[in-house]
């Protein structure tokens, strides 16, 4: 007897590439992408089919480099210099997509940085920097891309959802950081926009949502995991005992920015290796 087991050939290796295009044909922006978490979630969201926009702000090379390893999985993909927290700059990229791609179906909010400093000598351009870049910059780039997901509404054939937007957060949206009020600050307010918008918007099928990362390696934290007494002392707050990469965000950019996550709206997936289980309880309390 044929069991239907006999008849499936083996799959000894990967399942083929098709499947992996979850996101075929649709249009990204993600900000901040010429490294660290920006950079993996671009070259991410190429490979798995979308055309690329390539934001940044400092970094020629690096931004041309995200570029070229985006373009040999055969989509498209440029690099655009533009500072999230200048509206002109902000408008005219939004532009320039419109022109070269026809439209938006994914913003990946992610550009950020840190200026910390003891509450006390915090000057005012550390907090105004902060804030105008990590959480005003979100507001600007997804008042563009909601202005033209409403104008263009669902294509079905693209997405089940009007638009998709992923604010990059962190951990420090819940968890207060001491040194790092801006920081802090900038992230709590970017989950009360995500969310806010996120009700705004769903009745017009418009999908907004946010991931917030613990300890990723990149250059933002090279302090927290360059030495091993850093790495170790990282480790403290970390339950899953190791420090998390770009592809671990990445991967749930993907996730959110497809439709096998369509009914998940307004929600923040923390990628944390457990940052925010409170670990300093798992043997206290
Ligand atoms: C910060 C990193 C930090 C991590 C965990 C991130 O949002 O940018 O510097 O290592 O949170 O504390």
């Amino acid at each position: 007897m044929t069991t239907e087991t006999d008849q499936t050939p083996a799959m000894t290796t990967a399942p083929p590439v098709a499947l992996h295009k979850v996101l075929a044909g649709q249009k990204a922006l993600v900000t901040g992408a010429n490294s660290g978490i920006g950079k993996g979630v671009a070259i991410a969201l190429g490979q798995a089919g979308a055309d690329v926009v390539v934001n940044y702000v400092d970094g020629d090379d690096a931004a041309n480099a995200v570029v070229a390893e985006i373009l040999t999985f055969g989509v498209k993909a440029y690099a655009h210099k533009a500072d999230v927290s200048s509206e002109a700059e902000v408008a005219a990229m939004f532009g320039k997509m419109f022109d070269q791609f026809g439209t938006i179906d994914i913003l990946v909010s992610n550009a950020g940085l840190q200026r910390d400093a003891p509450f006390q000598e915090m000057t005012l351009d550390k907090w105004n920097k902060v804030l105008s870049v990590n959480l005003t910059g979100q507001f600007l780039c997804a008042r563009e891309a909601v202005r033209e997901f409403l104008r263009r509404g669902i294509v079905p054939a693209t997405s089940s959802a009007a638009g998709k937007i992923i604010c990059m957060s962190s951990v420090h949206q819940e968890i207060p950081w001491a040194g790092h009020a801006n920081y802090a600050t900038s992230k709590g307010g970017i989950r009360m926009m995500m969310e806010s918008l996120a009700q705004e918007v769903a009745p017009h099928r418009i999908r907004v949502n946010a991931i917030a990362p613990g300890a990723v390696r990149t250059p933002i934290n090279t302090s927290a995991w360059q030495t091993k007494e850093a790495y170790d002392q990282l480790m403290t707050l970390v339950p899953y005992g190791r420090i998390g990469e770009p592809e671990d965000i990445a991967r749930a950019a993907v996730w959110l920015a497809s439709d096998h996550s369509d009914y998940v709206v307004g929600t923040t997936l923390f990628v944390d290796g457990g940052m925010t289980l409170y670990p300093g309880f798992a043997t206290g309390g």
